[in-house]
C-alpha cells in the first residue's frame, strides 16, 4: 500500500481493509472477537443482524472464487444487507469499460460496500481512492499480495484450536512465493506474537529473500513439519505461473505432498489447515484433509463469520463518522 493512504479512517477505525499489513494487532483482536459472536454449533441457525440493513454490498470478482465471494454474500445477507453480485467477465468491463467506470456505475445504484478480488496488483487501493466518502472497498484477494480476510479467518481458527498464538510453531508449505494467502497469514501471525514461522517450498516457490521477515526457511517438509502446531497447505498457483513452468503432481505429492506419515511427525495435537480449493493427491492427501486433525471446514465456516465481522466494523465505523 502506498504510505501516502489509510484504510483507516480519522477515528483509527477501519474504512477500508486492503491488507493485513501494518494493521494494528488489537485492532486485529477485535475482529477476531466479534467474528467468535457470528458462529454457530452444526445445525443452528447462524446468528443474524440488522448492522447493515439499507446497505448494499457488491462483490466484482475478476478471478475465480466459490468460498470467499459466497461468504461475503452469505454475510452481507445475514447482516441484512443487500447483496449483488457482478460476474466481471460477463460485465461492460470486456466491452472495454474501466475498472473506475464500472465503480461509479455502481456506486450510481447506492453501493456502499465493494468486495473486489482482482490479479492487477494495487487495482483496489486505486478503486479506495477513488470511491465516495461513505463508501468502503474491502479486498476479496490481490493477485499474489492480500488476501485480508482470509488471513483474518486463519487467525481465528487457531485461535479457536489453540487457545491463542504464543510459542506456536506454524509451518506453512507449498507455492509460497505466489500465494497471497500465506502472504496475510504472515502478516496476521506475527502481528498476533507466533513463536515461529516456518516455510517450506521448492526453490522456485519459495518468495524472495526480502520477504516473509522472521521467517524460517526449509527446504525439507520433514524437517519442517517436526513439532510444528500448525501445517498450513497450499495448493500450487498454476495461474500465476509460466505455462512452460512443468510439475510433475505425483514428485511433488512425494516431497511436499502432507500425508498422514508425515504429519506424525507433527505435535501430536497439531491442526491442518488448507485456504481452498484442494489438490487432493498433489498437496495433501484425502484422508488428512478429511482426518480428525483437519480444520479445513471450519476454516470455511469462520470465513462467513470473519467477513461478517468486518462488514459490521465498516458499518460501526461509518455511523461514528456520520452519526
Ligand atoms: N480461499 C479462497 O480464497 O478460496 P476461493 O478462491 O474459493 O474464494
Amino acid at each position: 500500500m502506498n504510505p501516502d493512504f489509510s484504510q483507516l479512517d480519522l477515528n483509527g477505525r477501519l474504512r477500508h481493509l486492503i491488507t493485513l499489513d501494518g494493521l494494528d494487532a488489537a485492532l486485529m483482536r477485535e475482529l477476531l472477537n466479534r467474528a467468535q459472536g457470528y458462529l454457530c454449533l452444526p445445525g443452528q441457525l447462524p446468528p443474524r443482524g440488522g448492522d447493515l440493513c439499507g446497505w448494499t454490498v457488491a462483490n466484482l470478482f475478476a478471478e475465480p472464487s466459490t468460498r470467499t465471494r459466497a461468504s461475503f454474500e452469505l454475510a452481507a445477507l445475514r447482516l441484512g444487507a443487500d447483496a449483488l453480485n457482478l460476474d466481471v467477465m460477463l460485465s461492460s468491463r470486456v466491452k472495454g469499460e474501466s475498472i473506475l467506470d464500472t465503480i461509479y456505475t455502481l456506486q450510481a445504484m447506492q453501493v456502499d460496500v465493494f468486495v473486489i478480488r482482482d490479479a492487477e496488483p494495487g487495482i483496489i487501493e486505486f478503486v479506495a481512492r477513488h470511491v465516495e466518502d461513505h463508501v468502503s472497498v474491502i479486498s476479496g484477494g490481490e493477485a499474489h499480495l492480500s488476501h485480508p480476510t482470509q488471513g483474518l479467518l486463519d487467525a481465528l481458527t487457531i485461535q479457536q484450536s489453540k487457545g491463542g498464538f504464543r510459542d506456536l510453531i506454524v509451518t506453512i508449505v507449498g507455492d509460497i512465493r505466489h500465494s497471497r494467502v500465506a502472504r496475510s497469514a504472515h502478516c496476521a501471525l506475527r502481528a498476533l506474537g507466533i513463536a515461529e514461522l516456518r516455510l517450506v517450498a521448492p526453490e522456485e516457490m519459495m518468495p524472495d529473500r526480502g520477504e516473509f521477515a522472521g521467517a524460517v526457511r526449509y527446504r525439507s517438509f520433514d524437517e519442517a513439519i517436526e513439532r510444528a502446531d500448525v501445517v498450513m497447505m497450499l495448493r500450487i498457483q498454476r495461474e500465476r505461473i509460466a505455462e512452460t513452468a512443468t510439475t510433475d503432481p505425483r514428485n511433488y505429492h512425494e516431497q511436499y505432498g502432507l500425508t498422514a506419515a508425515r504429519l506424525a511427525r507433527a505435535r501430536p495435537e497439531a491442526i491442518v489447515m488448507h485456504p481452498g480449493p484442494m489438490n487432493r493427491g498433489v498437496e495433501i492427501s484425502s484422508e488428512v484433509a478429511d482426518g480428525p486433525q483437519s480444520v479445513i471446514r471450519r476454516q470455511v465456516s469462520n470465513g462467513v463469520a470473519i467477513r461478517m465481522a468486518v462488514l459490521a466494523q465498516l458499518a460501526e465505523a461509518r455511523r461514528r463518522r456520520t452519526p
